[in-house]
């Protein structure tokens, strides 16, 4: 019988502590066999939002335990993993440090090959880890830092076809809910406020929505809540608010990602494209049943990661670390962190003014 590989991921590129192991599978989807995810959100919690020096030495105090508890979970020893594969950027200099030096740690002393994963890379990824999914596929990726449409034409082959021009989606349901008065991370908890809410209560801004491509823009809904937020007075209001920003978020990624399907289609033609939507704000229910209904209009098939793959985890660092390692793509053990790393290289840095959207 042939050796399957074995991949251990580490991730510490925020405030999230995450070790895994997967193991390839003849079938084309690995099994987790064991996925830990330690969350600091009570650290970071009076303070509002996350604490970069905080967040490291959280990583520091917990990355062995994490990490030897994933060993343990899978049943596995040391001795049958292939390769070791840990978060190199984007994320926070100090947290991403943590998690690399370790992994680096590990893969010198069991002198096992050392991988460093893109961790956007490892959202992109997410869901091969429970269904078959072919290149090329068109990805959404919105998460606390990131908001862009992606074409994926392969691993590490990203053509960026449209990004926020100012704030990540996944942030500004923070800065919402902050807004609101719902405690941090406002993101999951704004959106059962809003089950309680009226969403045609309150009229709320789309930016750039007749304009500039697939771009995104959410900063202008920031201030106009803050606007509003100094009118009301009732808690039911707050409800509605939070519906109305809601809804809001919804016909915007439904009206963006059709210009995003069109743009996709120009460089990739298939007869049923994918759709993939990953990183943390992808758990939105009402985010979801929007995008499922865009992609049912439009041939597309929707495609979302588990609800427990969504948001960050080490089982998506080990997913993009086996295709690499199939690849034959290794680092040196000189790779240093990266934060401002990003998947397609060539695309313009598009974050602050001056931005012309004809
Ligand atoms: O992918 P992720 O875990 O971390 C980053 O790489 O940024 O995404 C975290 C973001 C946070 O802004 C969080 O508030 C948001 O995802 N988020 C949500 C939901 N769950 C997480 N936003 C809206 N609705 C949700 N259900
Ligand atoms: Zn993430």
């Amino acid at each position: 019988m042939s050796k399957k590989t074995i991949i251990l991921g580490i991730e510490t590129s925020c405030d999230e502590t995450a070790a895994a192991i997967i193991e390839d599978n003849d079938n084309g989807v690995p099994k987790i066999l064991s996925n830990i995810i330690s969350s600091q959100f009570d650290i970071h919690k009076e303070f509002g939002g996350v604490v970069p020096d905080l967040a490291a030495r959280s990583h520091l105090e917990k990355i062995d335990l994490i990490v030897k508890s994933a060993i343990e979970q899978s049943g596995l020893g040391l001795e049958k993993i292939s390769a070791i594969a840990t978060t190199v950027g984007p994320g926070l200099i100090v947290c991403l440090t943590v998690g690399l030096n370790f992994g680096k740690a590990m893969a010198s002393s069991l002198n096992l090959p050392f991988i460093g994963v893109n961790h956007l890379e490892g959202h992109a990824l997410s869901p091969k880890l429970h269904s078959k999914l072919k290149y090329p596929y068109l990805l959404l990726l919105i998460s606390g830092g990131h908001s862009q449409y992606l074409s994926v034409n392969g691993l590490g082959k990203y053509i960026r076809l449209g990004t926020t021009i100012d704030d990540a989606l996944g942030e500004a349901f923070d800065k919402t809910a902050k807004l609101l008065g719902i405690e941090f991370p406002g993101g999951p908890k704004l959106e059962k406020f809003a089950e309680n809410g009226n969403p045609n209560k309150f009229e709320l801004p789309k930016p750039i929505i007749n304009k500039g491509g697939c771009n995104l823009s959410f900063a202008g809904l920031k201030t106009a809540i803050l606007r509003i937020t100094k009118t009301i007075k009732t808690e039911q209001e707050k409800f509605d608010l939070a519906a109305s920003f809601q809804k809001t978020i919804e016909e915007i990624l439904y009206i963006k990602t059709k210009v995003a399907f069109e743009e996709f289609k120009k460089i990739n033609s298939k007869n049923k494209n994918s759709f993939v939507v990953a990183g943390g704000v992808a758990a939105n229910k009402g985010i979801r049943d929007k995008l499922i209904k865009v992609s049912n209009e439009n041939n597309f098939e929707p495609i979302f990661p588990d609800l427990n793959l969504c948001g960050d985890n080490a089982a998506m660092i080990a997913m993009v670390g086996l295709e690499k390692f199939k690849a034959k793509q290794f680092d040196s053990l000189d790779l240093v962190a990266n934060p401002r790393l990003s998947l397609d290289k060539s695309a313009k840095f598009l974050k602050g003014a001056g931005v012309e959207l004809s």
